[in-house]
């Protein structure tokens, strides 16, 4: 169900003295299964562009359709809408209310109207795609630790089945082995469910090793769209907007620049290491050529 957002712009206040563009005609294609990355500086308007995806804020101006369908015609299903994109929002562990993790995750799908078989069902495989283990189903979510408890605000997402998965920086807070089990754990469940998933970030290095899409905002507009291997080319123009390419990007530009023959076309420390080895097989080759 792919969704279309069309000369999209949002003004904050826009009735007040002080009205803010947050966005600025935004036209985006979001088809079924992409794994996508949305970067940008602080305000540069990622969240309210997320939350344009599940009708949770209207449009000032311009139109998104869902599955062909404009979602602000008046018999549009938003209810429905919002359970097919779910939406993780920053600091998710802050909206957990029940006294035991599992009672919160199925309270998303209890609200569906499903059979309770079929809430607990979907509450206990999503548990599962975050890799939460059993013996934590029924303690208090606020015993966990933040990246559990991250979990848990992700699967009560997941619970619903929705066909897009939103997440609004979802290691915002984490220390670096929460960050990186809570961006594995994203990248397996893609793979497994193959649902759209889009991860807002302000860091390339998190996104670039693993979407297949980054979208970059500045001032409420889309500067870049692409492969990232396509957008980290721009890296100059990048760092102009307080942005920057991943680490490993700049370690290749300097080898090339103490003459060493290697592609700077690398945005993950896998493809760099790829890489350096090429460039000291070559090396090796021509060694022999010549001796
Ligand atoms: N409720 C609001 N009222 C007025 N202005 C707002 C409101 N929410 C956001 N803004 C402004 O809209 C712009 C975009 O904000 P938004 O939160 O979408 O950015 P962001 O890219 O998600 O930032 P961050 O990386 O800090 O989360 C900013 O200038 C922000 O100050
Ligand atoms: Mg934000």
């Amino acid at each position: 169900m792919p969704i279309i957002l069309d000369k999209v712009s949002h003004i904050y206040g826009q009735d007040t003295n002080t009205p803010v563009k947050a966005l600025n005609n935004i036209n985006l294609v979001i088809p079924d299964g992409q794994f996508i990355g949305i970067i940008g500086h602080t305000g540069s308007g990622k969240s309210t562009l997320v939350q344009h995806l599940n009708g949770l804020m209207k449009a000032t101006a311009g139109n998104i359709y869902f599955n062909g369908e404009d979602i602000d015609d008046d018999d549009f299903d938003k209810k429905k809408l919002r359970s097919k994109v779910g939406l993780v929002f920053q600091y998710p562990e802050h909206q957990l209310f029940e006294t035991d993790v599992f009672t919160d995750v199925c309270f998303g799908p209890k609200n569906l109207g499903l059979s309770k078989t079929e809430v607990e069902l979907r509450a206990y495989e999503a548990l599962k795609l975050v890799g939460l283990d059993d013996e934590y189903f029924y303690q208090s979510p606020f015993e966990l630790s933040g990246g559990q408890k991250r979990r848990v605000a992700i699967a009560g997402v997941l619970a619903m089945k929705p066909q897009v998965l939103v997440l609004d920086e979802p290691t915002a807070g984490l220390d670096p082995k929460g960050r990186d089990e809570i961006l594995e754990q994203i990248s397996k469940l893609k793979k497994e469910t193959g649902i759209t998933v889009i991860l807002v970030s302000h860091s390339m290095d998190d996104v670039a090793r693993y979407v297949e899409r980054i979208i970059v905002m500045n001032r409420g507009c889309v500067v870049y769209d692409d492969a990232p291997r396509e957008v980290f080319r721009y890296y100059r123009e990048l760092e102009e907007i307080g942005l920057a390419a991943p680490q490993v990007t700049y370690m290749m530009k300097d080898l090339q620049e103490h003459g060493y023959d290697v592609s700077d076309n690398v945005t993950t420390i896998d493809e760099a290491k790829d890489e350096i080895m090429r460039y000291f097989t070559r090396l090796a080759a021509a060694k022999k050529g010549n001796g």
